[in-house]
């Protein structure tokens, strides 16, 4: 069975970015000049996605007007010969998306499962915004061909510093075949030091229905939210659950430190900002040489 539907959680309340997320979704905040969650349903389409739900919540309605037609913009970037900008606005119009909203934000678990009827009987992927991968071939299609080989769920996962790993889901390998993992354990934000490996789970997932049985049990695990992770361990008792490292340079938008490195390296990327920036660099190293001295 192919996977052609996709969850985009964003109800979160995006507290590491506040006070800038008080009444802005962290889902808009934007990477250059795009919204990071438009690089998620790029991806989420260049991988064949053909249904999209985003599950939003409290003052996300930002979200919504983002991916609609804005008619009086769209007529004055036409009436003003604007055609690259009027390009670039009717892009994200054109994407068919749902939204449901997650009355309360009880964790990413209870998002997923806020959107079950919308997925019904067949297998999902699930993408968050707090990663943008950067790859030529998208990292959820990456996933959707090793669903099609096994059948089975598979999460992303990429290796951590050992350092970072109380900041992920981790998973316990059982065997490691090529990328493709088999997994023992899946265990939510390990304390430090205890971290049954270093592949951490990325936020791209291709789940099996059964995937909502589990979530429906409300369980609160870790920082007392229904954690995603917690169901996905419960799955794997019942049918195996892989874990797949995919290609690409993934980049950390959720924290404000990832944040501003993404938005320099993909500034870097746009001719018309990389030769500017440069020398701001070269300017400011000079700067810190010359007061350390
Ligand atoms: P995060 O924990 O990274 O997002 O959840 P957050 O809660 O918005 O951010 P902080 O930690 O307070 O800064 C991962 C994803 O799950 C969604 C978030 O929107 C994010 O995309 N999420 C989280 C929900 O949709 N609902 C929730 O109840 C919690």
């Amino acid at each position: 069975m192919q996977v052609k539907k996709a969850i985009i959680p964003a109800a979160g309340l995006g507290t590491r970015f506040l006070p800038a997320t008080k009444a802005m979704p962290k889902e808009m905040l934007p990477i250059v000049d795009k919204p990071t969650i438009q690089y998620i349903v790029e991806e989420a389409i260049a991988s064949g996605i053909e249904d999209i739900i985003i599950v939003t919540g409290k003052g996300k309605r930002s979200i919504e007007d983002h991916f609609d037609h804005a008619f009086e913009l769209e007529a004055t970037l036409r009436e003003k010969g604007k055609m690259d900008m009027l390009d670039s606005v009717l892009q994200t119009s054109k994407v068919e998306i749902h939204y449901i909203r997650q009355k309360q934000p009880l964790g990413l678990g209870h998002a997923i499962w806020s959107a079950r009827k919308f997925i019904g009987d067949e297998p999902f992927a699930v993408l968050l915004g707090d990663d943008i991968v950067q790859n030529d071939e998208p990292c959820l299609e990456q996933l959707m061909n090793q669903f099609e080989q096994t059948g089975n769920s598979v999460i992303g996962v990429q290796q951590v510093p050992s350092k970072e790993t109380h900041r992920y889901g981790i998973i316990d390998p059982i065997s490691v075949d090529g990328k493709l993992i088999a997994v023992d354990r899946f265990v939510e934000k390990p304390e430090a030091g205890t971290a049954p490996s270093n592949y951490a789970i990325m936020g791209r997932y291709i789940l099996t229905p059964e995937i909502f049985d589990f979530l429906g049990e409300h369980t609160l695990g870790a920082g007392g939210e229904i954690q995603l992770t917690d169901a996905i361990q419960k799955l794997n008792e019942v049918q195996p659950v892989y874990a797949y490292e995919f290609d690409g340079h993934r980049f950390d938008v959720g924290e404000k430190y990832g944040f501003i490195e993404t938005t320099i390296e993909f500034a870097l990327q746009r001719p018309e900002l990389r030769d500017q920036l440069l020398e701001l660099f070269e300017r400011k190293l000079q700067e810190s040489y010359t007061n350390k001295k």
